[in-house]
């Protein structure tokens, strides 16, 4: 054996952390009090409006576009497992496009649009499932914006022309109403326009739905590459120009602060940032900035896709990335995760780790 060139002194007592998390028992102790539960998953839901339809999206591994006859089938098992909550998304796939859709999305609320019908299916099949509904126009818009546009060019693009924030929220609030009248527990408005979190609140009070519809904000959405799965599934890609505009620009914390606290102040009673694990420090400011308020993460497509593909890939095991990256929500400060894995999550939770 070869002389020591060099002799340590004995560990310092506060040196030594191993003890404290040795045993599978001792790494739950770990936790800071944020343990990850079941019911903090929300299952996002395409609901397409072909009654029988079961179609796969290619590029959202695993995930269906359904239709309302298939939902009984599909969510019942589900909410058998622990399933508490899902949101809503209408994909008006199969409905001419070109002849519907318009300049406002009338079809957003036409009483025949598939996620008014889920909605009033769903609270007579599952009176106990918390129904959000995603608020939005790029579904049902010509343009595949998400707002009203207005005749004047948008200064950076002088051949696009830019949103009205008015007309916007007005019509975002309309759309917001028909879902709460259709049995919706929670609108979660995702379009960005300024002004539409107090539009909607206004809307539910006068209406009557102030003390019984939740109004969840896309607070800090940021302008993602990794929307877009989603937008194949939805066929919600916009025609012209981009979402730079109304999305948040990737480098902007002190934006996103001031959109939170916006939102909060404007009436959210949850508060929102998507996608999630590109932007940990903003959910960590939006728990830090309103700490009395539930805060939710939206794991996007092209996240749960990134995870998918990695783990088809052989680089690591798809169950422990998956943890990993809701475990890091957690510890940033959410207490809602909306999540394409959570089908997964209510298998994994029942198993030990
Ligand atoms: C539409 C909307 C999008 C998502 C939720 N609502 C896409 C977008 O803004 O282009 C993204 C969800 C996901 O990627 O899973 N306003
Ligand atoms: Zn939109």
């Amino acid at each position: 054996m070869s002389s020591l060139r060099f002799q340590a002194p004995p560990l310092d007592i506060s040196s030594v952390l191993h003890g404290g998390f040795h045993h599978p028992v001792l790494r739950k102790y770990q936790n800071n009090g944020r343990n990850l539960t079941k019911d903090m998953f929300m299952y996002p839901i395409f609901i397409s409006d072909d009654p029988d339809a079961e179609q796969i999206v290619a590029t959202l591994p695993g995930q269906k576009r359904w239709g309302i006859n298939k939902l009984e089938g599909f969510l019942g098992p589900l909410v058998k497992k622990g399933l508490k909550s899902v949101i809503l998304f209408g994909v008006p796939m199969e409905m001419n496009k070109a002849s519907t859709t318009d300049e406002v999305g009338s079809p957003a609320d036409d009483p025949e649009t598939p996620v008014i019908k889920a909605l009033h299916l769903l609270s007579k099949l599952f009176p106990g499932l918390f129904l959000a509904v995603d608020v939005c126009l790029c579904e049902y818009t010509s343009h595949g914006h998400c707002g009203v546009m207005s005749q004047l060019p948008n200064p950076t693009h002088s051949n696009f022309p830019t949103l009205d924030a008015e007309k916007s929220a007005q019509r975002i609030a309309e759309v917001a109403l028909a879902y709460a009248e259709a049995g919706a527990h929670c609108v979660a408005p995702s379009d960005m326009m300024d002004g539409r979190i107090r539009a909607i609140k206004l809307a539910l009070m006068q209406h009557g739905y102030g003390n019984r519809v939740a109004l969840m904000s896309y607070a800090a959405k940021f302008a993602s590459g990794l929307y877009g799965p989603f937008r194949d599934a939805a066929g919600s890609a916009p025609e012209y120009g981009n979402r730079k505009c109304y999305q948040l620009p990737p480098n902007a914390r002190g934006l996103a602060r001031r959109a939170i606290k916006r939102d909060a102040a404007e009436g959210a009673d949850i508060l929102m940032v998507k996608p999630t694990l590109p932007y940990l420090d903003i959910v960590s400011d939006c728990a830090q900035l309103e700490p009395d308020h539930p805060v939710a993460v939206y794991q996007v497509s092209g996240e749960y896709a990134m995870v998918v593909a990695g783990a088809e890939k052989g680089i690591y095991d798809l169950k422990q990335m998956a943890f990993e990256t809701v475990e890091s929500f957690v510890r940033a400060g959410a207490t809602v995760i909306i999540s394409y894995f959570t089908p997964q999550f209510l298998d994994w939770l029942d198993e030990p780790r």
